[in-house]
């Protein structure tokens, strides 16, 4: 279905977007985003209240990726497209002291974003990586869980984006995400680097 567009255009319009999300996701959703976003997506109300200002208001999920499974203390977790932290955060505050987040984000602006607010927020063993989830930069067998929040709907190749995930994912490790689907195919005129990042 995709094979008539240009991978890196839809890469290209995705990091444009979200270089404009990085300085306010406010007018680039059409739902709520920020506190009021996670508040109607059930998070923890003590995560959400336990994040800073900076890194609430650039939460921009379209689910909760928690309420599909626990994290357990002390686990390897992986949050695929990290946007502004959020999640990382939340997932930091499970895992605990003895656990590690990794985070990886296609957009330098947003992974900047997440350094910056995650450090401020004293989150430990964080780690942030620019790169793509059809090829992610992680030895195999590394995780305990994988987390994603709106993302895969983005990917262009979402079967790499797949078998990466499992690549990396421990044996009986779990992939706990939250996306959009579409249901039923689109006409192919209707397809564009710029509607596939909107
Ligand atoms: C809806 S936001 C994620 C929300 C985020 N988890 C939070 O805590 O607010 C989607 C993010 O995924 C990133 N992204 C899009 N496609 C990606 C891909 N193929 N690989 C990695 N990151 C991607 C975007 O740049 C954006 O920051």
């Amino acid at each position: 279905m995709i094979q008539s567009i240009d991978l890196n255009a839809i890469q290209s319009a995705i990091k444009e977007k979200y270089k404009k999300v990085s300085c306010s996701p406010e007018g680039n959703f059409k739902y709520p985003t920020g506190k009021k976003g996670a508040e109607a997506l059930g998070y923890d109300s003590t995560l959400i209240e336990a994040a800073s200002q900076e890194l609430i208001f650039l939460f921009c999920g379209i689910g909760c990726p928690f309420s599909a499974g626990k994290i357990n203390t002390e686990e390897t977790i992986l949050d695929i497209g990290c946007g502004g932290g959020f999640d990382m955060f939340c997932a930091s505050k499970l895992v605990g002291p003895k656990g590690k987040v990794y985070g990886l984000e296609l957009s330098r602006d947003m992974a900047e974003k997440a350094k910056n607010n995650l450090s401020l927020a004293s989150a430990r063993n964080i780690n942030i990586q620019i790169g793509s989830s059809e090829q992610l930069p992680f030895e195999s067998s590394t995780f305990d869980a994988v987390i994603s929040n709106g993302v895969f709907n983005l990917s262009p190749e979402k079967e790499k984006t797949y078998s990466e995930i499992f690549r990396v994912l421990k044996p009986g490790g779990r992939l706990q995400f939250a996306d959009m689907v579409l249901k039923e195919e689109l006409p192919p005129g209707e397809i564009s680097a710029k509607a596939w990042s909107h």
